[in-house]
């Protein structure tokens, strides 16, 4: 579930690099919400049932906290201005970085050290609170 919400955010990124920024707002959109799923429900059970997954948390937590500042900035800066697509383009690096992070180093060591089982569990919740997520008004 979380690969696939990196999948559609990866599609956003390759319409604003060929140009598109109106889809800047979509991207911040589903970050938002993405990024509110794992710290409400992935990162929280990994800390407290993963042994070395634990150890990623802390600087995915922070990549997120950053993810947040420029995403806040976006919102209040105007597409036209000279900054807005710098910003974006340093989101998508940013976001990117940390997509691979966790597909290629977390996710995995969750895998084994949680079980396929609980990731189902899991991934339940988290589509559980998505859904509610997206029924809010912004
Ligand atoms: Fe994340």
């Amino acid at each position: 579930m979380l690969r696939d919400d990196h999948k559609s955010v990866e599609r956003m990124f390759k319409a604003v690099e060929k140009g598109d920024l109106s889809v800047v707002p979509e991207i911040c959109e589903a970050l938002t919400v993405h990024a509110t799923i794992e710290e409400l429900v992935f990162y929280p059970a990994v800390r407290a049932e993963g042994g070395d997954a634990k150890e990623d948390i802390g600087e995915a937590v922070e990549e997120h906290h950053l993810v947040k500042i420029l995403i806040e900035e976006l919102g209040q800066l105007p597409s036209e201005d000279e900054a807005y697509k710098s910003k974006a383009t340093v989101l998508m690096e940013l976001v990117r970085h940390h997509v691979k992070e966790e597909e290629d180093e977390l996710f995995p060591k969750v895998r084994s050290e949680l079980g396929r089982n609980r990731l189902l569990e899991l991934g339940d919740e988290m589509m559980k609170l998505q859904a509610n997520l997206v029924g809010q008004p912004a």
